[in-house]
């Protein structure tokens, strides 16, 4: 599988504090990577230096091989990068379907039935976004972050504040969009979500990555364990 994502020494630094310390990170195609790590790990930080809400002190970002650090958040998007922020960003005063049609104006082909069915939306086609479940107003905001079917796409801590119930649902539209082809990196907390769904951990600790591995070697890490509890 070809590399679709690659960071090099990335650094940020807010004054004198290294959030992100030389963080050398890959991902490849096809992968539904997590990046985990407890509070002010740099997960955030991390997140918006790829997609370009940051800009590095110092390394470089490459998508599909071709340096992306320099390049506003639009561009990025325009080659191929889909986000999805952490408080959802649909159009509370439009509907469900003025919503996904917005996203689609530009791209003919996209069956909106098809999607309504894959998000379980298809009963609230005619509601205001803003009148939806949060549950369901994530799931129209990963529709929309997806809906054009980029190749890789980041999700922020998408399942906070959903039930058991919910969560699952979460991890099966996300696992078929990636049999469709989407790679994702998503930002999270809820280790249900990450048993799940992801297909390989990164764990962040103090601006650098700390472990990488499957999920079940990062569940039996005892340093992993020992950070998540404040040991370490
Ligand atoms: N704009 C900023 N200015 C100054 N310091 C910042 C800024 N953004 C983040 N930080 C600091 O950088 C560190 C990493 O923050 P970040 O938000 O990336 O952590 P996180 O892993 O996302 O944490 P959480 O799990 O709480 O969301 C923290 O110590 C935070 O206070
Ligand atoms: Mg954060």
């Amino acid at each position: 599988m070809a590399t679709i994502l690659e960071t090099q020494s990335l650094t940020k630094k807010f004054g004198g504090f290294t959030a992100v310390d030389e963080v050398s990170f890959n991902v490849q195609q096809g992968e539904i990577r997590f990046l985990i790590g407890p509070n002010g790990a740099g997960k955030s930080t991390f997140f918006k230096l790829i997609i370009g809400n940051h800009e590095p002190n110092s390394g470089t970002i490459l998508f599909k091989n071709l340096n992306i650090e320099k390049l506003k958040m639009y561009e990025r998007i325009k080659l191929g990068m889909g986000v999805k922020f952490q408080t959802p960003s649909v159009f509370s005063e439009l509907t469900v379907l003025e919503n996904l049609n917005l996203a689609n104006n530009l791209n003919q082909l996209i069956n909106i039935e098809n999607v309504l069915k894959d998000f379980s939306l298809v009963n609230e086609i005619n509601i205001l976004a803003g009148d939806l479940s949060h549950g369901k107003k994530q799931w129209l905001d990963i529709a929309l972050a997806t809906l054009s079917k980029p190749e890789l796409v980041f999700l922020d801590e998408p399942t906070a504040g959903l039930s058991f119930e919910e969560t699952e649902k979460t991890s099966e539209i996300v696992k078929k969009l990636n049999k469709q082809g989407i790679t994702f990196v998503i930002v999270g907390h809820d280790m249900d979500f990450v048993k799940q769904t992801a297909s390989k951990v990164s764990v962040l600790h103090l601006g650098k990555i700390f472990f990488e591995g499957s999920v079940s070697e990062v569940l039996s890490n005892n340093g992993v364990n020992d950070i998540y509890l404040g040991i370490s």
